[in-house]
């Protein structure tokens, strides 16, 4: 094959026709470099470069170089035209910059003159892409690191038990008991989902909300979003459908503190703090979403969270719709199956189809169908009370 660096180096982001050829492309990237890696390739790769440059990008999320940066224009600069950007040691700052170039967070323009990628442009618009460095090194890294220890003194069982498990383990609380102990980082998470959510699939992209709307009987809610964190899913809810609602009817539940952070909403979404292992104080809604809510948490928990959900549904009308992961046992992916190992930090886990169906028999559900969206890991599944 001719000079194949200069034409895997000729391809770019605007190479595609469409966003989903773009992502079958970046899932085939993946697997080329696992294919033509060395062991010892991968093995710095994961344990040396990957480490350094998360720790890198903290650093300079700290320093607030990105915007800085873009405020300045955005144009390329040397280290000494960044160094009177920021308060940081000139030394430090090279190898940091330097590191991150190397990387290939920063394209090096001419020797010594750094210009922005797209990613580090992103580090610069908002507290959204820079929020998933910050839970990585402050959450997901040090709880991640502790697991294999972890697991090994549980004698290898699968973690089930959110009260004792891996985040008992390396801070002595539960995630929520910890989360609250540490609000910075509790804001951290209410942004990284909020991230998510503007990354990924909405409802309205993989389920027919339109058929919902049009399925609506009476004055009662018309959407539930247990669990709803900061309300950015029923803010893209109501961009699609508001202007067919009603004022209040969008609900969105979660924990005081997280109900308080959402700050002012849309006038079709009510805000109500309700824990979701009382009973749902919602009655007859139209549908009750859960996004990213039992991954959360171990089989015994989601059942109690299900059955006290069941409490505000009607048998025959209302549905119950999870935003979830479905794992493919025969096909495993990156995704979906790296954020099953994350899910262990609070004893959750992602789950396959009959794991989803399993669950919902158990606690008097029946799932009417599963729907997905081309490569997305996340898929809709719609059940409703037998
Ligand atoms: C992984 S986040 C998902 C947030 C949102 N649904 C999304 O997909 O972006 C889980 C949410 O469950 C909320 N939560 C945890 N325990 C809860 C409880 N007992 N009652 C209500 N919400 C709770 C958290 O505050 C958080 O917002």
């Amino acid at each position: 094959m001719a000079d194949i660096p200069s034409q895997l180096r000729a391809i770019t982001r605007n190479s595609f026709t469409s966003n989903a050829d773009r992502e079958f492309a970046v899932a085939e990237a993946r697997a080329l470099l696992s294919r033509i890696e060395s062991p010892w390739e991968t093995a710095y790769r994961q344990s040396w470069i990957e480490p350094a440059r998360m720790a890198s990008l903290e650093i300079t999320n700290k320093l607030d170089i990105w915007k800085k940066w873009a405020a300045a224009g955005g144009s390329p600069k040397s280290i000494e035209e960044l160094s009177k950007l920021v308060t940081c040691d000139h030394t430090l700052l090279s190898r940091v910059i330097w590191q991150l170039a190397g990387a290939h967070m920063l394209e090096v323009v001419r020797p010594g003159v750094f210009g922005l990628t797209p990613f580090t442009a992103a580090l610069a618009e908002g507290p959204q892409i820079p929020s998933t460095v910050s839970l990585y090194i402050d959450m997901q890294g040090p709880a991640l690191r502790s697991l294999p220890s972890f697991v090994q003194s549980t004698g290898f069982q699968n973690p089930t038990d959110h009260v004792n498990g891996l985040f008992r383990y390396w801070t002595g609380k539960t995630v929520w008991d910890w989360l609250k102990a540490n609000p910075e980082t509790e804001k951290v998470v209410g942004t990284v989902m909020q991230t998510y959510a503007m990354n990924r699939p909405s409802l309205s992209d993989i389920y027919p909300t339109g058929e919902l709307i049009n399925s609506i009987q009476d004055d009662t809610a018309v959407l539930v979003d247990c669990g709803g964190s900061i309300g950015h899913d029923l803010t893209s809810f109501a961009k699609v459908h508001g202007k067919d609602l009603k004022p209040g009817s969008l609900i969105l539940q979660d924990q005081p503190v997280v109900i308080e952070e959402a700050g002012d909403l849309d006038p079709t979404i009510k805000k109500m703090d309700h824990d979701f292992f009382t009973p749902q104080p919602i009655k007859g809604a139209t549908a009750y979403y859960m996004h990213f809510v039992l991954h959360d948490w171990p089989d015994s928990d989601c059942k109690r969270i299900l059955e006290n959900l069941k409490l505000g549904m009607r048998k025959g009308y209302s549905k119950l719709l999870l935003h979830e992961v479905v794992l493919d046992p025969n096909d495993p992916k990156e995704i979906g199956n790296s954020a099953d190992i994350v899910m262990m930090m609070a004893s959750g886990m992602e789950r396959t189809a009959a794991q989803w169906t399993a669950l919902l028999e158990s606690t008097g559900f029946k799932i009417n169908r599963i729907y997905n969206k081309e490569l997305a890991a996340e898929s809709v599944i719609e059940a409703e009370l037998v």
